[in-house]
């Protein structure tokens, strides 16, 4: 997740752009830069450091011009260097793109460019949408037809903007999978990845769709269908938002925005570039033995991922709390082990891949951060791309590790022959077709979460619990409830309740069950025979069922119906109802939401 902004105005646009920028830096802050049309040629100025410190370097300001592009960047191909830094510039520094989003085919791309002599000054995937719209280009000679030609031939998510010497009036922008929006104003235009960049300017907004691209001038603009450049006419809106809120996304927390900004950063995942998949994968095959391992949300990730290993790969991987890691796992050369981490700073995974790196065994991380201490302790790392998680507690950064893993799990799959190509690729469709159901899902149906939370805001004590693959989801989602409304949630298999926890159930005593899909069927009957249990005690049962459980629900005291899904899919969907569950269960509390009490974002203390 980056920041893109573009503006097209009568006046100079650096001072404007600048603003922008410093309004979309909570997508990312480890680079950013700018590039401005002055006249005669186009000017470019980016480093590395914050939006303030790289101004403070570049000077911005003192940039003339009244066409510009700039990107605030979170990097995910290549390290945080001047050179990876945004915008880029292509081979003949004719056309400059910013980019938010991953070109999934860009190393195929780059390399044909690479062989017509194109050459290339960073390691990121968005230089060779700049090569390639310049390659174009002197085949058509018409900077349009280029911009639209180069972008077919690129897969992934992505929301380009660009600006051209060729056409230097003109700001071209597209997107798929990737957010873009126009501002209006008199004698000034704005593209940007969201609102925020240009609230304070103007309340009159374009929204644009996947796969359609814009024209901006200072006084215009047009919107058209990239396949067939067909125009479209689009509606303005008038956005109410004040800047607060438009910072949070039009959210009241960030929490919730992150929540909703689940589809896109799931999606994201998608693009991760197979080889980067199989390089991890790879490992889980060459050593006799591997262990996932985080802690707090990450170690529930890695719990997520034993289900998935031994689901599509038939293997056995035990996952540990990083924390105990060390004491527990006697490590050797033979062994590999993955790590989750978000912040990529945490002190009890540092101190995990101590033991494992001391020990010669073979280690792999998944991490949000770049640049990060983890990321660069790891032999392999993946990463996620999630953007700036500013709530303190986890929700996007861990879906998007579970997505990860569920992808090296079938390729784990395939390479030990458990599942063909084709299959594991069926199972990998799957998981576009989860973006657009939880998309569907977090939008039509938070309104039930949030009154299911009105219903129960009395409740001081939850068992959370679920049985498979639905266990640590059941632990994730007590986890995140404590977090977040400081409320006792205990999170346990519920195979586990009849051996001991059922002492304390009665009618005062809350259960949250994460029912599986019918058609799971020993799982869906023996998470029933549980719910039977707490029945029994006169204990109250909040279940997420399935559409066609009447049966089910006729037991229930309160109930969340889950879109008729694949069975595959049903757990991630109820673990991002239960983060819905959990945020409007503290909001009813009128807690510190976004800022929780003795919670830290990065844990680099033992
Ligand atoms: C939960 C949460 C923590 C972190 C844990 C690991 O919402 O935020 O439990 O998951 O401290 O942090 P990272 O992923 O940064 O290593």
């Amino acid at each position: 997740m980056c920041g893109i902004s573009a503006i097209a105005s009568h006046k100079p646009v650096a001072s404007l752009l600048l603003k922008s920028l410093q309004n979309l830096e909570y997508r990312g802050y480890d680079s950013c830069g700018m590039a401005i049309f002055d006249d005669k040629e186009i000017m470019l100025r980016k480093n590395i450091g914050n939006v303030n410190e790289v101004n403070s370097i570049e000077r911005f300001e003192e940039m003339q011009g009244q066409l510009g592009i700039a990107h605030t960047r979170w990097a995910t191909h290549g390290g945080v260097t001047p050179e990876n830094s945004h915008p880029h510039f292509s081979s003949d520094q004719k056309f400059v793109i910013v980019h938010n989003g991953i070109f999934s085919n860009f190393q195929a791309v780059k390399a044909g460019l690479e062989a017509k002599g194109h050459q290339f000054r960073s390691q990121t995937d968005s230089e060779v949408c700049a090569n390639l719209i310049q390659d174009e280009y002197s085949i058509c000679q018409d900077v349009e037809t280029a911009f639209c030609n180069a972008l077919m031939k690129l897969d992934g998510s992505y929301a380009v903007a660009m600006l051209t010497s060729y056409q230097p009036n003109t700001i071209f922008a597209v997107k798929k999978d990737s957010p873009l929006v126009l501002g209006v104003n008199d004698g000034v235009n704005f593209v940007s990845s969201d609102m925020n960049a240009f609230i304070s300017e103007t309340r009159d907004a374009v929204l644009i769709n996947d796969l359609e691209y814009v024209l901006v001038n200072n006084d215009n603009f047009q919107v058209k269908k990239l396949l067939d450049r067909e125009t479209i006419t689009k509606q303005i809106i008038h956005v109410q938002w004040d800047k607060e809120t438009a910072q949070k996304g039009g959210f009241s927390h960030y929490m919730l925005k992150e929540i909703f900004d689940q589809p896109q950063t799931a999606r994201q995942t998608l693009h991760i570039p197979a080889e980067e998949i199989d390089t991890i994968a790879r490992k889980f095959v060459d050593k006799p033995q591997s262990f996932c391992v985080g802690v707090g949300t990450t170690y529930y990730v890695a719990m997520i991922g034993t289900y998935l290993f031994s689901k599509f790969a038939d293997l056995y991987v035990p996952s540990i709390s990083a924390d105990e890691f060390p004491t527990l796992v006697p490590v050797n050369a033979n062994q590999h082990v993955l790590f989750f981490s978000q912040s990529g700073e945490t002190y009890d995974t540092r101190m995990a891949i101590r033991a494992a790196t001391t020990a010669g065994a073979a280690t792999s991380g998944v991490v949000n951060v770049v640049g990060s201490s983890i990321s660069q302790e790891v032999d392999d790392c993946i990463f996620q791309g999630s953007g700036p998680e500013i709530c303190v507690v986890s929700t996007k950064a861990a879906l998007s590790q579970i997505l990860i893993l569920w992808q090296i799990a079938l390729r784990v799959g395939v390479l030990r022959k458990r599942l063909t190509e084709e299959q594991a690729e069926a199972h990998r469709q799957q998981l576009f077709e989860f973006s657009r159901l939880i998309e569907k899902v977090i939008n039509e149906e938070s309104g039930f979460i949030r009154d299911l939370a009105k219903n129960t805001s009395h409740v001081r004590n939850w068992l959370f619990m679920g049985r498979g693959i639905y266990y640590p989801i059941a632990m994730e989602s007590a986890l995140k409830m404590k977090e977040v409304t400081y409320l006792h949630a205990e999170g346990l298999p519920a195979g586990f309740l009849k051996h001991g926890t059922l002492a304390m159930v009665d009618e005062n005593m809350y259960s949250l069950f994460f029912l599986p899909n019918r058609q799971d069927t020993d799982l869906f009957h023996t998470t029933l025979m549980a719910i039977e249990e707490v029945k029994a005690r006169r204990g109250k049962v909040i279940a997420f069922c399935t559409q066609d459980d009447e049966e089910v629900q006729n037991m229930l005291d309160h109930y969340f119906v889950i879109p008729d899904t694949d069975p595959e899919l049903t757990p991630l969907v109820e673990m991002v109802m239960a983060q819905l569950f959990s945020y409007y269960s503290a909001l009813n509390l009128g807690l510190n939401i976004d800022k929780p009490r003795n919670l830290a974002k990065s844990v680099t203390v033992g």
